[in-house]
């Protein structure tokens, strides 16, 4: 069960400033975040294109937190070995742009790395049942992938449960972590709550409105004591 003392929070850099982005991976680092989130879009996958290679590390070069690596991108065995650098980061393919999922799954575990498999808003928990066993990590996408700042769907807080309904009757591994939309508000609350223990944020760890270290506070605030329930 998930507790807010396991509750992890994960800044994504997606919203950050880029032209201080070394800094603000910092404050993020210094206010207390457990993992920073980067989101690779290809154009393809998703709609958007972000950053590659280059990037990363210099996020990587910028904190010793583990880096949680969320591949956006078709076919993503080809450029895994450019993600997949230190040993404390986790790498997050989309099961809907793996061809082999299980494939996929297995080349990251061979290489030591901790793996999380993402699955989007129309997609059911059934892509993900069969490799579940061999996660460190599922992500349920609470947005369609592709851009910060959208709005939660309501509807995905079903599938987390169901996902810690099979994880807990099988005695899994995988956690539960969900992107997009999460704010410092019911939305970090009911996905806590249904049974979620890495929450990414974007736009609500970085924006214009408050500091890092602030938006940090709050959202450790909201989801202080929430344990999962439903
Ligand atoms: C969306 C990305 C998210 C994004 C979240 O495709 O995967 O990680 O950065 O941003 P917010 O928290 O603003 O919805
Ligand atoms: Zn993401």
């Amino acid at each position: 069960m998930a507790s807010d003392s396991h509750v992890l929070i994960a800044p994504s850099v997606l919203a950050a400033d880029f032209a201080s982005l070394g800094r603000q991976v910092k404050d993020a680092t210094e206010a207390g975040a457990d993992l920073i989130h980067v989101d690779i879009m290809d154009g393809q996958f998703v709609p958007n294109i972000s950053f590659g290679e280059v990037v990363v590390d210099a996020v990587r070069r910028s904190t010793h937190l583990p880096l949680n690596i969320h591949l956006m991108i078709l076919e993503p065995d080809r450029l895994l070995p450019s993600f997949m650098k230190a040993d404390s980061d986790q790498i997050l393919v989309h099961a809907e742009a793996c061809a082999h999922l299980h494939r996929t799954v297995s080349l990251v575990k061979e290489e030591g790395r901790q793996i999380g498999v993402a699955i989007n808003p129309g997609t059911p928990v059934s892509a993900v049942e069969e490799v579940l066993p061999l996660l460190d990590i599922v992500l349920v996408m609470t947005v369609n992938p592709g851009f910060g700042g959208q709005t939660f769907i309501p509807a995905a807080m079903g599938k987390i449960k169901r996902l810690r309904r099979i994880i807990e009757e099988n005695g899994y591994a995988a956690k539960i972590e969900v992107d997009g939309g999460i704010k410092a508000d019911h939305t970090a609350q009911d996905s806590v709550r249904a049974g979620s223990s890495i929450l990414v944020a974007g736009t609500a760890i970085f924006n214009a409105q408050e500091t890092v270290s602030q938006a940090m506070t709050r959202m450790r605030t909201n989801i202080q004591g929430l344990i999962a329930r439903d």
